[in-house]
């Protein structure tokens, strides 16, 4: 598993243009980009300056690297997530989780646009993600890891990859700032074509909340690496067959646009209190 791993030059790349080492990582999800913008003190990154880091192609993802200041949190935002349906790996796409995790990131906020398939969640909720469905590999994430066995027994107590502690008291944090909320259960699948109506039927009796095309290789990566993660749902759209629409991204991004401030809010509080 060499290929796609942090190199010392990738790592020195990075360190030479930032102040201070982050605390704090948030993933970006679909839409959600300019939430990088309560950052101060920002040094951007293009990530395809960075050696090594695979290259993201989808549109609305710019590929960049935002670290900053907000209050005396040191935080680095990814925007342009790397997905598997891209054609990369889960090795490739989970790159900059182990870039961040090298840089010293102990917490990480993962957000992600996703379909609402809980009848009670419309368009424009927020979710926080307390458990999740892979529904794309049909294996564990980590497979191919060359671990000892005893070292994926020490591993196999983080077999819940969120903080729900971290969780709970984020929830509580937009109780108090007036920002409604939801959880449940996100279901990865690969995309990039949304579901029929029968997969959306099957993932409901699954158990799930909300189904997107992201997260999941993620969160496993940087609770395996030893971070705290929380993830966050923006419910963009009613899975297929739930609503009456067709689906399409610029809904997508329209709905992630719309939420930006509670969520810009939210997301610093959760930064500077949690
Ligand atoms: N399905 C999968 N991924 C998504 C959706 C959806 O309905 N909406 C946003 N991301």
């Amino acid at each position: 598993m060499n290929e796609f791993e942090v190199t010392e030059q990738a790592l020195e790349f990075v360190r030479e243009r930032i102040n201070d080492d982050p605390e704090t990582g948030l993933i970006l999800g679909s839409g959600l980009s300019d939430l990088a913008d309560v950052a101060h003190n920002q040094v951007v990154i293009e990530t395809e300056s960075i050696p090594g880091y695979p290259r993201s192609t989808v549109q609305g993802h710019k590929g960049r690297l935002i670290f900053g200041t907000i209050e005396d949190r040191k935080v680095v935002f990814v925007q342009g997530r790397l997905h598997v349906y891209e054609g990369l790996t889960v090795h490739a796409a989970t790159f900059p989780v182990r870039l961040l995790a090298e840089l010293g990131v102990k917490s990480l906020i993962l957000t992600n646009a996703a379909g609402g398939i809980n009848p009670r969640f419309s368009p424009g909720t927020l979710m926080w993600i307390t458990d999740h469905i892979n529904f794309s590999l049909g294996r564990s994430i980590r497979a191919g890891h060359t671990q000892a066995p005893e070292t994926a027994s020490r591993v196999r107590h983080k077999a819940h990859p969120y903080d729900l502690e971290w969780t709970g008291r984020a929830a509580e944090l937009a109780r108090e700032m007036g920002v409604q909320t939801e959880s449940g259960i996100y279901l990865w699948t690969l995309g990039p074509s949304y579901e029929t109506k029968a997969e959306i039927r099957m993932f409901a009796f699954l158990g799930a909340d909300a189904v997107g095309m992201s997260t999941v290789p993620e969160a496993v990566e940087a609770s395996a690496r030893g971070m705290r993660v929380l993830g966050l749902s923006t419910i963009t759209n009613l899975a297929t067959g739930l609503g009456d629409l067709s689906l399409n991204h610029e809904e997508v991004l329209e709905v992630g646009r719309q939420v930006q401030n509670d969520l810009q809010r939210l997301v610093r509080a959760l930064i500077v209190k949690t």
